[in-house]
């Protein structure tokens, strides 16, 4: 049997469009099953929409929709924008489906009856957008320390589910998996900010409006949106469900990603109630960052918003995909700017990758017809110096892949890419074939579609069709030879032939007028 491999992205708020920063997460997620796909893993991949609570509700009411209708016609957008971004999830779940809320019902009576959960008295600041209570210290200018927007003073009759009894396991749990948060201050943060301080039971129903799931034992209460939300990775899988075969096959996941913004609740809140019902815990919970405006967080208010849709209808999914993995430091926000985005497609795409490939691509047709040399050997005085440098590449590569810094796992490729231009210069095929000196040029052809191929492998989990163009122009149309496992050795080159006229992969763009474009569209020209 395959080992298997089962990524988790937030399920989102069906409130409005989507922008860029929301299709981050699920570009991430994506990319990540397709590389383990490669790795010849049973990959799967779970996204969806989180549709209930008072924050869409009102979203609704405003667009003159039945709560349900509404969500259901989002769902339907958001898996529009999967399609145009290529996102190859297994399932989509929407928290307002039968199948989650019956499952949400049974775990509330567990939990209950287990002792869990327990009925008391809730009064605090609560904050309506985020659909949280906070205490008065939290608040911050007495506004919420999430959103800054304003709170207002709520009372209810409440349940509680008793967190303080596993606040020890948990801190034991980060101490003994240091896997399990990545990176790895954030796991800090939570133990200083909230553990050490002491973790308060949390308030897992509300009455105060009915758009949730009812309390099978007591409907007046609908379950709080984050404990229905958070259950939807394991009632995709089918946890307590007549089939639970997949729940058997992919739990626990291997890694779920999460905005910075809802980390709290998945480290903290969402590994005790796995602790509670018995599950084991992910092997990994990956919070990143966000992308930003250069003046902060994008609002259609400030006139900054940047859709996903734009971008790939104007300069490709491929160079879209790039730019928002590549432009996210693991340690703080990443920037959007029209200047950052037009500067990475002709540097990086155009002159470092487009470039090699077609000149490559002129070159075997100048020189060898077409056909790439089979020559493994080491004509060149550089050709075994290369070889070291540029598979040394591939293992800093991996290494940052697998600890998930995604953006230095594309900056260690782009080096290859570099490595790679410069043996062009360093071999000097032109002058080699002046001088006649028929193997060392064949030797240099073969070693550039050689790692021309390890690139095009390299970056097909982030940019498939790039790598399939690539892999194409070169004349590498065995699958075999596009797999993860060819890139540890230099493998012959038997009967390959290259396109014989190449054409660029990605072409430069006139820098001032793209960003012209792109500064219009933000300011919603
Ligand atoms: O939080 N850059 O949904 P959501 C990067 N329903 N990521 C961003 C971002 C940005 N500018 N803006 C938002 C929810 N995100 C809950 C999740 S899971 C059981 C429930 C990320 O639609 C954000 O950090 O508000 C989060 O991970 C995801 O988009 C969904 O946000
Ligand atoms: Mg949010």
């Amino acid at each position: 049997m395959k080992d298997t491999f089962y990524i988790t992205t937030p399920i989102y708020y069906p409130s409005g469009k989507f922008h860029i920063g929301t299709a981050y997460t699920t570009v991430l997620a994506d990319s990540l099953k397709k590389l383990n796909q490669l790795k010849n893993k049973d990959t799967y991949l779970l996204t969806g929409t989180d549709e209930h609570g008072q924050k869409i509700q009102q979203v609704a009411m405003k667009n003159g929709k039945e709560p349900k209708e509404y969500v259901d016609e989002m769902a339907d957008m958001a898996k529009k924008l999967w399609k145009t971004m290529e996102i190859e999830y297994n399932d989509f779940i929407q928290t307002t489906e039968k199948r989650h809320e019956v499952i949400v019902q049974k775990v509330f009576e567990r939990l209950l009856a287990q002792g869990d959960i327990y009925k008391g008295k809730y009064e605090g600041m609560y904050c309506v957008p985020c659909e949280t209570y906070f205490t008065e210290t939290q608040l911050v200018n007495g506004k919420c320390p999430d959103c800054g927007r304003d709170v207002i003073k709520m009372e209810e009759e409440a349940y509680f589910f008793n967190m303080k009894k596993y606040a020890d396991r948990l801190l034991e749990y980060y101490e003994t998996h240091p896997d399990f948060i990545k990176p790895e201050y954030h796991k800090t943060e939570m133990i200083n900010n909230f553990i050490k301080p002491g973790l308060e039971d949390l308030c897992v129903t509300r009455t105060k409006f009915d758009w949730g799931i009812p309390v099978l034992s007591d409907p007046k209460h609908v379950v709080y949106v984050w404990l229905d939300a958070l259950l939807n990775y394991i009632t995709a899988l089918g946890y307590l469900s007549e089939d639970d075969t997949l729940l058997k096959k992919y739990w626990p996941a291997n890694v779920q990603i999460v905005g910075k913004d809802i980390a709290r609740f998945h480290l903290i809140y969402w590994p005790i109630f796995l602790m509670a019902l018995n599950l084991p815990l992910p092997k990994t919970i990956l919070v990143h960052n966000w992308i930003v405006m250069k003046d902060g967080k994008m609002s259609k208010s400030k006139g900054n918003v940047i859709y996903p849709e734009t971008l790939v209808e104007r300069y490709g999914l491929d160079a879209t995909r790039y730019f928002l993995l590549r432009e996210m430091p693991v340690n703080q926000d990443g920037i959007f700017s029209p200047e950052a985005f037009i500067e990475r497609y002709n540097f990086d795409l155009c002159n470092d990758l487009s470039n090699l490939v077609n000149r490559t691509v002129s070159m075997v047709n100048k020189y060898f017809d077409g056909k790439v040399p089979e020559n493994q050997t080491h004509a060149n005085p550089i050709d075994e110096q290369f070889e070291k440098e540029a598979q040394n590449q591939i293992i800093q590569f991996e290494e940052k892949i697998e600890n998930f810094e995604i953006a230095d796992s594309l900056k260690e490729i782009w080096q290859l890419i570099a490595r790679t231009n410069k043996y062009i210069d360093e071999t000097a095929p032109w002058q080699l074939a002046k001088e006649q000196e028929t193997e060392k040029l064949a030797s240099s052809m073969y070693h550039l579609i050689e790692y021309i191929r390890k690139i095009a492998i390299l970056i097909s989990p982030f940019m498939k069709d790039t790598a399939q163009n690539i892999f194409n122009q070169i004349g590498i149309k065995d699958k075999k030879l596009q797999m993860w496992d060819t890139l540890k050795t230099n493998i012959k080159l038997e009967n390959i032939q290259v396109i014989p006229q190449g054409e660029p992969i990605f072409m430069r763009l006139k820098a001032d007028e793209e960003i012209e474009y792109l500064k219009n569209i933000m300011k919603g020209n």
